[in-house]
């Protein structure tokens, strides 16, 4: 499939997935399904509510929030939980969905720090500034666009969250590279993504899940390290946090941009 292709299939399946969420059927079909129908969703059963979505926060954080942005969770994991937020920062999420991450960075940032939001779904946007308003979050910003052409200027934010996306992007050194023109020197990256291990071929990823699905995009461990090394961070640390498929895992990804 070609890059346009790739990206339309993905915009489709999660504008499905925003408006499940804003019409009350829950949280549609996206990351959590392990095998393809043939249309690039979900074929058999999703996997389980604490490998994938709202399961992987505490109770304590999803009071803090709109109903409709903890059930739009579509992530694997909680990067918020690692990205070892300060008050004042500026915080970029890439992939933001329903904005279960940008609402929760905004009360770690406080009013003197501002979170970006960035996805290229428009019924997300939406979903997401709805769940804003409702929050009553004010240090807060949707932006439209591509994670693989971030529209920030350069060194502008402090820190690059996301929660299960650069999975599904087709151009995956572009996403790397862009992550960090936009870190000040200094800045830090905590992501929560999928991982294969190493073993995998892209056809063992591809065997065991969809590309929408969050499976068959994953970068390997080693593909992860390399892939953020050679865009010029440092410090790269892979950790597996749960197992979603045979051998494939969700993973903390932490990485920082030299001073
Ligand atoms: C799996 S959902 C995760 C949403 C959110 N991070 C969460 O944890 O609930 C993926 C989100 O990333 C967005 N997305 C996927 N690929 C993208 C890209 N290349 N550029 C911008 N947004 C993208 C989708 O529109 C969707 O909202």
């Amino acid at each position: 499939m070609s890059t346009t292709d790739v990206r339309a299939e993905v915009r489709e399946k999660y504008a499905e997935a925003a408006l499940a969420v804003s019409h009350g059927s829950g949280s549609g079909c996206g990351c959590g399904c392990t095998t393809d129908d043939g249309s690039g969703c979900c074929g058999g059963e999703p996997t389980s509510a604490v490998t994938f979505g709202e399961g992987l926060y505490s109770a304590g954080e999803r009071a803090e929030l709109p109903e409709a942005a903890a059930t739009a969770s579509l992530g694997c994991g909680n990067p918020v939980a690692v990205a070892d937020l300060r008050e004042g920062d500026t915080v970029l999420d890439l992939g933001s969905g329903g904005g279960i991450d940008v609402l929760l960075s905004a009360k770690r940032v406080g009013p003197a720090g501002t979170v970006y939001g960035l996805d290229m779904t428009d019924e997300m946007l939406a979903l997401a500034q709805r769940n804003a308003r409702e929050a009553g979050a004010t240090n807060v910003r949707f932006l439209k666009g591509l994670i693989e052409d971030v529209p920030l200027p350069a060194e502008s934010v402090d820190v690059v969250i996301s929660n299960c996306v650069v999975n599904l992007s087709p151009e995956k050194p572009r996403v790397l590279a862009e992550i960090t023109r936009v870190l000040k020197p200094g800045g830090r990256v905590g992501i929560t993504d999928i991982v294969a291990e190493d073993r995998l071929t892209p056809k063992d990823r591809a065997a065991r899940g969809s590309h929408v699905g969050c499976i068959a995009g994953a970068l390997s461990e080693t593909e992860y390290r390399e892939g953020f090394a050679a865009a010029g961070l440092v410090d790269v640390e892979v950790e597996r946090t749960h197992a979603v498929a045979d051998g494939m895992h969700g993973a903390i990804v932490r990485a920082r941009k030299p001073e």
